[in-house]
Protein backbone atom coordinates (compact mmCIF):
# COMPACT_ATOMS: atom_id res chain seq x y z
CA UNK A 1 0.00 0.00 0.00
CA UNK A 2 2.78 2.67 1.31
CA UNK A 3 4.64 2.31 -2.31
CA UNK A 4 1.23 3.26 -4.13
CA UNK A 5 0.62 6.25 -5.19
CA UNK A 6 -1.74 7.22 -2.22
CA UNK A 7 -4.67 10.22 -3.07
CA UNK A 8 -5.90 11.95 -0.16
CA UNK A 9 -9.57 13.05 0.45
CA UNK A 10 -10.36 16.83 0.20
CA UNK A 11 -10.45 17.35 3.90
CA UNK A 12 -6.61 16.63 4.15
CA UNK A 13 -6.05 19.14 1.18
CA UNK A 14 -4.19 22.41 1.99
CA UNK A 15 -7.32 24.86 1.40
CA UNK A 16 -6.31 26.97 -1.43
CA UNK A 17 -6.74 23.89 -3.57
CA UNK A 18 -10.00 23.26 -2.22
CA UNK A 19 -11.11 26.59 -2.70
CA UNK A 20 -9.34 25.88 -6.45
CA UNK A 21 -11.12 22.77 -6.76
CA UNK A 22 -14.34 24.21 -6.00
CA UNK A 23 -14.27 27.24 -8.34
CA UNK A 24 -13.29 24.52 -11.20
CA UNK A 25 -16.38 22.57 -10.33
CA UNK A 26 -18.75 25.15 -10.44
CA UNK A 27 -17.82 27.17 -13.24
CA UNK A 28 -17.41 23.90 -15.69
CA UNK A 29 -20.98 22.60 -14.32
CA UNK A 30 -22.40 26.26 -15.52
CA UNK A 31 -20.54 26.07 -18.56
CA UNK A 32 -22.17 22.86 -19.15
CA UNK A 33 -25.59 23.73 -18.24
CA UNK A 34 -25.44 26.52 -21.24
CA UNK A 35 -24.09 23.56 -23.29
CA UNK A 36 -27.42 21.98 -22.54
CA UNK A 37 -29.47 24.68 -23.03
CA UNK A 38 -27.39 25.12 -26.53
CA UNK A 39 -28.07 21.73 -27.86
CA UNK A 40 -31.60 22.14 -27.35
CA UNK A 41 -31.91 25.67 -28.99
CA UNK A 42 -30.16 24.39 -32.11
CA UNK A 43 -31.55 20.81 -32.23
CA UNK A 44 -35.18 20.54 -30.38
CA UNK A 45 -37.92 21.05 -33.00
CA UNK A 46 -36.89 19.81 -36.05
CA UNK A 47 -39.44 17.14 -36.57
CA UNK A 48 -42.22 19.75 -35.51
CA UNK A 49 -42.66 18.68 -31.89
CA UNK A 50 -41.00 21.14 -30.05
CA UNK A 51 -39.21 19.02 -27.23
CA UNK A 52 -35.71 17.06 -27.81
CA UNK A 53 -36.49 13.84 -29.39
CA UNK A 54 -34.56 10.79 -31.35
CA UNK A 55 -36.12 12.15 -34.70
CA UNK A 56 -34.46 16.04 -34.33
CA UNK A 57 -31.12 13.74 -33.74
CA UNK A 58 -31.82 12.14 -37.29
CA UNK A 59 -32.53 15.31 -38.85
CA UNK A 60 -29.76 17.03 -37.72
CA UNK A 61 -27.33 14.84 -38.62
CA UNK A 62 -28.56 12.98 -41.94
CA UNK A 63 -31.26 15.73 -42.87
CA UNK A 64 -35.26 14.86 -43.27
CA UNK A 65 -34.30 13.62 -46.68
CA UNK A 66 -38.44 14.03 -47.33
CA UNK A 67 -38.22 17.77 -48.32
CA UNK A 68 -36.47 20.55 -49.64
CA UNK A 69 -35.80 23.74 -47.99
CA UNK A 70 -38.21 25.31 -50.33
CA UNK A 71 -40.77 22.64 -49.58
CA UNK A 72 -40.69 22.69 -45.72
CA UNK A 73 -41.31 26.79 -46.92
CA UNK A 74 -44.09 26.32 -48.89
CA UNK A 75 -45.99 24.17 -46.47
CA UNK A 76 -44.82 26.11 -43.60
CA UNK A 77 -44.32 29.59 -42.97
CA UNK A 78 -44.24 30.75 -46.93
CA UNK A 79 -47.63 28.73 -47.35
CA UNK A 80 -50.00 31.75 -47.51
CA UNK A 81 -47.48 33.73 -50.22
CA UNK A 82 -49.29 32.10 -53.28
CA UNK A 83 -52.17 30.57 -54.24
CA UNK A 84 -52.68 26.72 -53.54
CA UNK A 85 -52.57 26.14 -57.85
CA UNK A 86 -49.11 28.21 -57.71
CA UNK A 87 -48.00 26.79 -54.84
CA UNK A 88 -48.17 22.87 -56.26
CA UNK A 89 -46.49 23.98 -59.04
CA UNK A 90 -43.81 25.06 -57.25
CA UNK A 91 -43.65 21.97 -55.59
CA UNK A 92 -44.74 19.69 -58.68
CA UNK A 93 -41.25 21.39 -60.26
CA UNK A 94 -38.95 20.29 -57.35
CA UNK A 95 -40.01 16.89 -57.76
CA UNK A 96 -39.29 16.36 -61.12
CA UNK A 97 -35.79 17.93 -60.42
CA UNK A 98 -35.86 21.31 -60.59
CA UNK A 99 -34.77 22.01 -63.84
CA UNK A 100 -33.10 25.36 -64.85
CA UNK A 101 -34.95 24.82 -68.01
CA UNK A 102 -38.68 24.38 -66.50
CA UNK A 103 -37.93 27.37 -64.10
CA UNK A 104 -36.98 29.72 -66.89
CA UNK A 105 -40.74 28.83 -68.84
CA UNK A 106 -42.61 27.98 -65.64
CA UNK A 107 -41.80 29.09 -62.57
CA UNK A 108 -39.92 32.49 -62.85
CA UNK A 109 -42.85 34.17 -63.36
CA UNK A 110 -44.99 33.21 -60.55
CA UNK A 111 -41.82 33.88 -58.56
CA UNK A 112 -41.77 37.33 -59.90
CA UNK A 113 -45.01 38.05 -58.85
CA UNK A 114 -45.59 36.28 -55.68
CA UNK A 115 -42.04 36.52 -54.11
CA UNK A 116 -39.42 39.14 -55.49
CA UNK A 117 -41.14 41.85 -53.18
CA UNK A 118 -39.28 39.75 -50.30
CA UNK A 119 -36.81 37.01 -51.92
CA UNK A 120 -35.80 39.99 -54.78
CA UNK A 121 -32.17 40.10 -53.25
CA UNK A 122 -32.35 43.58 -51.85
CA UNK A 123 -31.88 41.46 -47.98
CA UNK A 124 -28.90 39.87 -47.55
CA UNK A 125 -31.28 37.72 -44.62
CA UNK A 126 -33.27 36.41 -47.00
CA UNK A 127 -32.39 34.18 -49.98
CA UNK A 128 -32.54 35.41 -53.33
CA UNK A 129 -34.78 33.57 -55.46
CA UNK A 130 -35.13 35.80 -58.40
CA UNK A 131 -32.50 33.87 -60.66
CA UNK A 132 -31.97 29.97 -60.89
CA UNK A 133 -28.76 29.66 -58.75
CA UNK A 134 -30.48 31.23 -56.08
CA UNK A 135 -33.65 29.29 -55.89
CA UNK A 136 -31.43 26.06 -56.75
CA UNK A 137 -29.80 26.47 -53.54
CA UNK A 138 -32.89 25.73 -51.57
CA UNK A 139 -34.16 23.00 -53.71
CA UNK A 140 -31.27 20.66 -52.67
CA UNK A 141 -32.46 17.26 -50.66
CA UNK A 142 -31.94 18.23 -46.83
CA UNK A 143 -29.19 15.76 -46.30
CA UNK A 144 -28.22 17.01 -42.53
CA UNK A 145 -24.75 18.09 -41.10
CA UNK A 146 -22.32 18.02 -43.82
CA UNK A 147 -19.25 15.94 -43.25
CA UNK A 148 -16.58 18.73 -42.98
CA UNK A 149 -18.72 20.46 -40.15
CA UNK A 150 -18.80 17.43 -38.43
CA UNK A 151 -15.09 16.94 -38.72
CA UNK A 152 -14.80 20.26 -37.52
CA UNK A 153 -17.11 19.70 -34.48
CA UNK A 154 -15.56 16.93 -33.74
CA UNK A 155 -12.49 17.64 -33.33
CA UNK A 156 -13.55 20.74 -30.82
CA UNK A 157 -15.24 17.93 -29.07
CA UNK A 158 -12.91 15.86 -28.36
CA UNK A 159 -9.94 18.24 -27.54
CA UNK A 160 -12.04 19.72 -25.74
CA UNK A 161 -14.37 18.13 -23.45
CA UNK A 162 -11.11 15.20 -22.90
CA UNK A 163 -9.52 18.57 -20.61
CA UNK A 164 -13.38 18.99 -19.26
CA UNK A 165 -13.57 15.66 -18.16
CA UNK A 166 -9.76 15.24 -17.22
CA UNK A 167 -10.11 18.23 -15.01
CA UNK A 168 -13.13 17.26 -13.30
CA UNK A 169 -11.80 13.45 -12.93
CA UNK A 170 -8.77 14.41 -10.95
CA UNK A 171 -10.81 16.52 -8.58
CA UNK A 172 -13.10 13.45 -8.08
CA UNK A 173 -10.77 10.89 -7.35
CA UNK A 174 -10.39 12.52 -4.29
CA UNK A 175 -13.93 11.47 -3.06
CA UNK A 176 -14.01 8.70 -1.16
CA UNK A 177 -16.70 6.26 -2.70
CA UNK A 178 -17.30 2.81 -2.48
CA UNK A 179 -17.24 0.41 -4.45
CA UNK A 180 -14.03 1.32 -6.07
CA UNK A 181 -15.26 -0.14 -9.44
CA UNK A 182 -18.24 1.87 -8.97
CA UNK A 183 -15.85 5.35 -8.84
CA UNK A 184 -13.62 4.02 -11.82
CA UNK A 185 -16.73 3.47 -13.42
CA UNK A 186 -17.41 7.12 -12.99
CA UNK A 187 -14.26 8.35 -14.33
CA UNK A 188 -14.36 5.86 -17.05
CA UNK A 189 -18.02 6.50 -19.19
CA UNK A 190 -17.47 10.00 -19.95
CA UNK A 191 -14.39 9.21 -22.34
CA UNK A 192 -16.48 6.11 -23.62
CA UNK A 193 -19.48 7.87 -24.37
CA UNK A 194 -17.91 11.15 -26.18
CA UNK A 195 -17.07 8.31 -28.55
CA UNK A 196 -20.01 6.78 -28.60
CA UNK A 197 -21.38 10.21 -29.59
CA UNK A 198 -19.15 11.43 -31.95
CA UNK A 199 -18.52 8.42 -33.85
CA UNK A 200 -22.52 7.77 -33.47
CA UNK A 201 -23.08 11.24 -35.77
CA UNK A 202 -20.79 9.88 -38.79
CA UNK A 203 -22.63 6.46 -38.35
CA UNK A 204 -26.74 8.26 -37.79
CA UNK A 205 -25.76 9.43 -41.82
CA UNK A 206 -25.60 5.87 -42.47
CA UNK A 207 -28.02 4.08 -40.44
CA UNK A 208 -30.57 6.22 -38.63
CA UNK A 209 -31.31 4.51 -35.32
CA UNK A 210 -27.40 5.37 -34.55
CA UNK A 211 -29.45 8.81 -33.11
CA UNK A 212 -30.23 6.99 -30.34
CA UNK A 213 -26.77 6.54 -29.19
CA UNK A 214 -26.13 9.92 -29.72
CA UNK A 215 -29.07 10.45 -27.09
CA UNK A 216 -28.14 7.90 -24.83
CA UNK A 217 -24.62 9.08 -24.81
CA UNK A 218 -24.97 12.28 -24.10
CA UNK A 219 -27.14 11.55 -21.18
CA UNK A 220 -24.54 9.11 -19.62
CA UNK A 221 -21.74 11.60 -20.00
CA UNK A 222 -24.47 14.18 -18.05
CA UNK A 223 -24.79 11.83 -15.81
CA UNK A 224 -21.16 10.65 -14.76
CA UNK A 225 -20.62 14.75 -14.79
CA UNK A 226 -23.37 15.34 -12.58
CA UNK A 227 -22.51 12.70 -9.97
CA UNK A 228 -18.20 13.65 -10.11
CA UNK A 229 -19.56 17.42 -9.87
CA UNK A 230 -21.80 16.99 -6.82
CA UNK A 231 -20.17 14.39 -5.26
CA UNK A 232 -16.80 16.29 -4.90
CA UNK A 233 -18.50 19.92 -4.04
CA UNK A 234 -20.40 17.78 -1.32
CA UNK A 235 -17.43 16.05 0.03
CA UNK A 236 -15.33 19.16 -0.18
CA UNK A 237 -17.38 20.95 2.41
CA UNK A 238 -19.87 18.96 4.28
CA UNK A 239 -19.25 15.67 4.27
CA UNK A 240 -18.87 13.99 7.57
CA UNK A 241 -15.34 11.76 7.16
CA UNK A 242 -16.47 7.80 8.23
CA UNK A 243 -13.67 6.20 10.45
CA UNK A 244 -12.44 4.25 8.24
CA UNK A 245 -11.44 7.13 6.57
CA UNK A 246 -9.91 8.94 9.74
CA UNK A 247 -8.23 5.89 10.45
CA UNK A 248 -6.21 5.22 7.07
CA UNK A 249 -5.15 9.07 7.74
CA UNK A 250 -7.35 10.36 4.59
CA UNK A 251 -6.09 7.84 1.96
CA UNK A 252 -9.05 7.23 -0.61
CA UNK A 253 -8.53 4.67 -2.94
CA UNK A 254 -9.30 4.02 -6.51
C1 LIG B 1 -43.56 39.42 -47.35
C2 LIG B 1 -42.23 38.96 -47.59
C3 LIG B 1 -42.07 37.58 -48.20
C4 LIG B 1 -42.64 37.05 -49.30
C5 LIG B 1 -43.65 37.70 -50.23
C6 LIG B 1 -42.11 35.73 -49.45
N1 LIG B 1 -41.20 35.45 -48.47
FE1 LIG B 1 -40.08 33.78 -48.25
N2 LIG B 1 -39.17 34.55 -46.63
C7 LIG B 1 -39.44 35.80 -46.10
C8 LIG B 1 -38.58 36.02 -44.96
C9 LIG B 1 -38.57 37.26 -44.08
C10 LIG B 1 -37.78 34.86 -44.83
C11 LIG B 1 -36.67 34.60 -43.82
C12 LIG B 1 -37.18 34.34 -42.46
C13 LIG B 1 -37.74 32.98 -42.32
O1 LIG B 1 -37.07 31.99 -42.64
O2 LIG B 1 -38.89 32.88 -41.87
C14 LIG B 1 -38.18 33.97 -45.88
C15 LIG B 1 -37.63 32.71 -46.09
C16 LIG B 1 -37.91 31.91 -47.16
C17 LIG B 1 -37.22 30.69 -47.47
C18 LIG B 1 -36.04 30.11 -46.70
C19 LIG B 1 -36.45 29.17 -45.64
C20 LIG B 1 -35.20 28.54 -45.01
O3 LIG B 1 -35.16 27.31 -44.93
O4 LIG B 1 -34.31 29.31 -44.63
C21 LIG B 1 -37.77 30.18 -48.58
C22 LIG B 1 -37.38 28.90 -49.32
C23 LIG B 1 -38.84 31.10 -48.98
N3 LIG B 1 -38.90 32.14 -48.09
C24 LIG B 1 -39.64 30.91 -50.10
C25 LIG B 1 -40.57 31.85 -50.52
C26 LIG B 1 -41.32 31.71 -51.74
C27 LIG B 1 -41.22 30.53 -52.68
C28 LIG B 1 -42.11 32.81 -51.85
C29 LIG B 1 -43.10 33.15 -52.93
C30 LIG B 1 -44.10 32.19 -53.18
C31 LIG B 1 -41.84 33.64 -50.70
N4 LIG B 1 -40.91 33.03 -49.93
C32 LIG B 1 -42.44 34.87 -50.47
C33 LIG B 1 -40.34 36.74 -46.57
C34 LIG B 1 -41.16 36.56 -47.68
Amino acid sequence: MTDRHNLLHFKYLPMGLRVLYTGTLIVLGTGYLFAMVYIFESHAGRDGNPMLSVRDLVIAYSGSKADTRLETALKGPMANMLPEGERNEIMAWVRAGASEADFNTNISAIVEQRCASCHGGSNPHIPTLTNYGGIAKMTEMDHGMDIFTLVRVSHIHLFGITFIFFLIGNIFSHAYIKPQWFKCLVLGIPFLAILADIFSWYLTKVFEPFAWVVMISGAFMGLAFAIQITVSLYQLWLYKLPQELQDSGGVVSG
